[in-house]
């Protein structure tokens, strides 16, 4: 197991590795995660937050090497979630002595999780706990990823830890993100990541990072709650997450779609050759073989989205549907979008794809092509001149 890894002087990850877990509500994580906490040590000592709750012996025996858990006097809760708070309670049964800090919806939301009556210190935006030869500075950041969640800012260390701020579900025994063979890897992660569990709150990121910028917080160092610790790339994941949450995306197309007897595939292709021979980058995406949180974070960074269902029961195919429902939770930014699909009879999942497009603000760029039973060869035709349409519209 690794041990308490230093990130500067006096201040440790002393978090847990979870190598196996594939499945973070709903959202598939193929390279398991990490659930980071960190010692900090002045004169006084603060833990910031816990782990997930099975993995609370393993950060209290990264805690024991450091500090005797009875000497901690803070427990930072920056944000709830169970991934972070599941170990507070035992964690608060071997440091008596510390107090609880979090926001006013912290604060809240803690006695609708846990029994426990602990001294509670309640921060706001700018507040400061002093740890003698270190200083906290707290920054409420209000639904990243709920209502509870804040930075906390290690003035002395130019540290920042906003928890699931800049995260990444990457399990790893490297802690830095310029200790990784592949960094390509990580922002992958930290994509997925943003997409399935940020993208909703996209439009509250670009005020955060200005009051970080107005605060004058320097910052060399950002550890968040999961995956890797960013203290040489900072520039590459800030200027992601400012792309991400303000829409920036690649002259770039997926075609999303199922297929009942394969007459939606075919179009698909032919849509897909269309666009390749006009020059746009594309890609296809078979919703019942791509998992949802992984089309997902194909969507944040692609301006295109061809969406392809047959019809079935006067409706959409059930997949199809059910990754437009997702989708439609997440509000993805700026997206332009065609549907298209095979019919028997109605072909009411066109319009239907459409629909439910529009209501979340993807724009149409041209209405849907729907095809009888089987494509023909003049089908097909028509769906590569929609390729090339749609290229030539970009
Ligand atoms: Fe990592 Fe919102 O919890």
């Amino acid at each position: 197991m690794l041990g308490p890894v230093p990130l500067k002087e006096g201040i440790y990850w002393v978090g847990a590795i979870d190598w196996n877990v594939r499945e973070f509500h709903g959202y598939s994580t193929s390279r398991g995660t990490t659930y980071n906490a960190y010692l900090i040590k002045g004169e006084k000592t603060a833990l910031v937050d816990t782990v997930k709750a099975e993995f609370f012996p393993e950060m209290l025996d990264k805690i024991e090497s450091l500090v005797n858990p009875a000497e901690i006097d803070y427990l930072v809760v920056n944000h709830l979630e169970m991934d972070h708070s599941g170990g507070l309670p035992r964690f608060m049964e071997r440091a008596p002595n510390a107090q609880i800090v979090a926001t006013d919806n912290g604060i809240k939301g803690l006695a609708r999780h846990y029994a426990g009556e602990w001294p509670l210190i309640k921060v706001k935006s700018g507040e400061e706990i002093s740890l003698g030869t270190k200083t906290l500075q707290f920054l409420e950041a209000y639904m990243l990823h709920w209502p509870d969640s804040m930075f906390t800012y290690v003035k002395e260390d130019k540290l920042l830890l906003p928890n699931d701020g800049f995260g990444q579900h990457f399990a790893s025994y490297q802690r830095f993100d310029d200790e990784l063979s592949s960094l390509e890897t990580v922002m992958e992660e930290a994509a997925k990541y943003f997409a399935n569990i940020l993208m909703p709150l996209a439009p509250l990121i670009p005020p955060l990072l200005k009051k970080v910028e107005k605060m004058g917080l320097q910052i060399e160092m950002i550890a968040p709650s999961h995956g890797i610790i960013w203290r040489s790339h900072l520039d590459k994941i800030i200027q992601a997450w400012t792309d991400w949450s303000t829409g920036v995306a690649e002259d770039r197309a997926l075609i999303i779609y199922d297929s009942m007897w394969g007459s939606t595939d075919r179009m698909a292709k032919a849509i897909a050759q269309g666009m390749s021979q006009a020059g746009l980058e594309n890609k296809l995406l078979h919703v019942r073989r791509n998992h949802y949180s992984d089309i997902v974070k194909e969507i944040l960074t692609a301006k295109i989205l061809v969406i392809g269902s047959p019809t079935i029961n006067e409706g959409i195919f059930p997949s199809v549907a059910q990754l437009l429902s997702y989708l439609k939770g997440l509000h993805p930014l700026k997206k332009k979008g065609v549907a298209f699909g095979s019919y028997g009879w109605g072909g009411e999942a066109i319009k239907a794809m459409e629909g439910e497009m529009k209501d979340m603000g993807i724009a149409i760029l041209e209405p849907g092509l729907g095809v009888i039973y089987v494509p023909g060869e003049e089908d097909l035709k028509s769906c590569m001149q929609l390729g090339e349409r749609i290229a030539a519209n970009l």
